[in-house]
C-alpha cells in the first residue's frame, strides 16, 4: 500500500472484532513502531502487550469521561479496550529523551520529550496495523497512575498512551480536516 494512502485512510477504530490477532502480526507492528525515530535514538519506548482479558477490563475501567461540546460523555475507547482481542500500552523510560549525557534536561521542554518519542512510535503503529488490515484507537483520557499500578509500571518508567489493536468491525468514520491553508503560516506569523 501506498504510504499515502495509508495515512489518509486509517481512522480510529473503535468496534473491533472477536477475531484474535497472532503474536506475529503484533511482533510486525510492533517493529514498525521500533523504526520510529528517536532523540538521540535513545528509543525510550517500552511496549506492554495486553492480552487478559480481566487486565484489559481494569485499564477499561480507568477512562476517564471526555468534554465534546462542553458536554461531559463517557469514552468511546473503554468499549473498544473490551472488544478488541489485545490492548498495546505505550510507555517510555523517564530520563532518555531531551536529557543530555550529563543527565541533565536538554531545554526547556525539559523532562517531557518522552511525548514526542512515543507519538512517534504511536503513529508508525497505527499506520502499520492499518496496512496489515487491522484497526486502532489512540487513547490519552485515562488514568495514568492506575493503570502504572494495574500493569507493576517501575518508576524509571511512566505510562503515555495506548491502543486496542484487533480487526476492525466498522470502516471508521471520517473526522474531516481543517483546510490545509488554515495550519500553514508563510514565513513569519502575522
Ligand atoms: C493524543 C490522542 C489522544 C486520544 N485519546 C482518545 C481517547 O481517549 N478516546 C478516544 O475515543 N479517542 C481518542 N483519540 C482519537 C481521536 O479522537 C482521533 O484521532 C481524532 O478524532 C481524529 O480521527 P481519526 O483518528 O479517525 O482520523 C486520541 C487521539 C490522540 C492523537
Amino acid at each position: 500500500m501506498d504510504v499515502f494512502e495509508v495515512i489518509k485512510n486509517r481512522r480510529s477504530i473503535r468496534q473491533y472484532k472477536p477475531d484474535s490477532v497472532d503474536d506475529k502480526t503484533i511482533e510486525k507492528v510492533l517493529e514498525a513502531a521500533h523504526w520510529a525515530p528517536s532523540w538521540a535514538n535513545q528509543q525510550c519506548w517500552r511496549f506492554v502487550i495486553v492480552r487478559d482479558a480481566k487486565i484489559k477490563s481494569e485499564i477499561a475501567d480507568t477512562l476517564n469521561k471526555l468534554t465534546v461540546d462542553n458536554e461531559p460523555v463517557a469514552n468511546a475507547a473503554a468499549t473498544s479496550i473490551r472488544q478488541a482481542p489485545v490492548l498495546i500500552v505505550l510507555c517510555a523510560e523517564k530520563g532518555k529523551a531531551g536529557y543530555g549525557i550529563d543527565g541533565s534536561p536538554q531545554n526547556d521542554k525539559g523532562e517531557y520529550w518522552y511525548m514526542f518519542d512515543i507519538a512517534l512510535a504511536m503513529q508508525n503503529l497505527t499506520l502499520a496495523a492499518h496496512a496489515l488490515g487491522l484497526g486502532t484507537v489512540i487513547v490519552g483520557g485515562f488514568n495514568i497512575a492506575k493503570v502504572e499500578k494495574i500493569l507493576g509500571v517501575p518508576n524509571t518508567c511512566t505510562v503515555v498512551t495506548m491502543t486496542p489493536l484487533g480487526v476492525p468491525d466498522h470502516k471508521g468514520q471520517v473526522s474531516p480536516r481543517k483546510q490545509l491553508s488554515e495550519v500553514i503560516i508563510k514565513d513569519k506569523f502575522s
